[in-house]
């Protein structure tokens, strides 16, 4: 793979096309020891390429962690909405970026968003069980028996059963706020696990997957880099097997 300079400066020092070029007219750019001018052809892990003084060292992937929005949908491309690929800041744009699992529309909260295609198969792979915790305002009341029905597992209204879920009250007002953990992600699971026990979803935020939490810093629309020694948090899974469907 052959990539130009000002790309993969750009990509592997997370600068923008723009800084690049102002980097390359103050020449602080180094290629293969000599002043690079612009236009190079780079090939990864062959080329050394520095940026005052520092090589820059290219990173086969990129792991973001975006606080979804209400009113953004979980694809790379859609003709009529938002979609969580815009809103990733230029210098993280790279080809093949796609969100490893989807929210509903109007759900906000952690998505993860990735070119690493291996990665993404193990997080979403049944077989790992990642746990995806929300927080959900549910419209009335929380009851015992609501508990039950997530705790040994919903059966949905087309007869799906679902495997054994969390759930814990947070606030009981006019409606319940709760966190509720999954093992699974099916389509549209929270909410048509809440009409399954009577109830119906407000509002819904993912926040956490496996073990790392969204990371509160993040305003909504926002993202960052999910650091490496962060990364194997989320496959962290803590599902003991007596939890699993019974
Ligand atoms: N469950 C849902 O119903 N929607 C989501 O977006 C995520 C989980």
């Amino acid at each position: 793979m052959e990539l130009r300079l000002e790309k993969y400066c750009a990509q592997a020092a997370k600068l923008s096309r723009s800084q690049i070029k102002a980097a390359l007219r103050q020449k602080r750019i180094l290629f293969n020891g000599r002043l690079a001018k612009g236009g190079e052809k780079i090939i990864p892990g062959q080329d050394q390429v520095c940026l005052d003084g520092e090589e820059l060292v290219w990173q086969q992937h990129i792991y973001l962690m975006l606080n979804k929005p209400k009113g953004v949908v979980s694809a790379t491309r859609d003709s009529r909405e938002k979609t969580v690929l815009d809103l990733v800041p230029e210098k993280y744009q790279r080809p093949g970026l796609f969100p490893a699992g989807r929210l509903d529309k109007d759900t906000t909260g952690f998505v993860l968003i990735t070119d690493d295609g291996e990665f993404a198969h193990r997080m979403l792979s049944p077989k790992h069980h990642v746990e995806k915790a929300y927080q959900a305002l549910l419209a009335g009341s929380f009851t015992g028996e609501m508990a039950r029905q997530f705790e040994t597992g919903c059966v949905l209204k087309d007869g799906y059963q679902c495997l054994p879920a969390q759930i814990r009250l947070l606030e009981q007002g006019e409606n319940a706020l709760v966190e509720i953990v999954l093992r699974e992600g099916k389509y549209h699971q929270i909410r048509r696990m809440a009409a399954a026990c009577g109830s119906r979803v407000l509002e819904l935020k993912r926040i956490r997957l496996g073990e790392l939490p969204l990371d509160p810093n993040l305003a909504p629309g926002e993202c960052r880099e999910i650091l490496h020694k962060e990364l194997h948090k989320i496959l962290t899974t803590s599902t003991p097997r007596d939890q699993e469907r019974p």
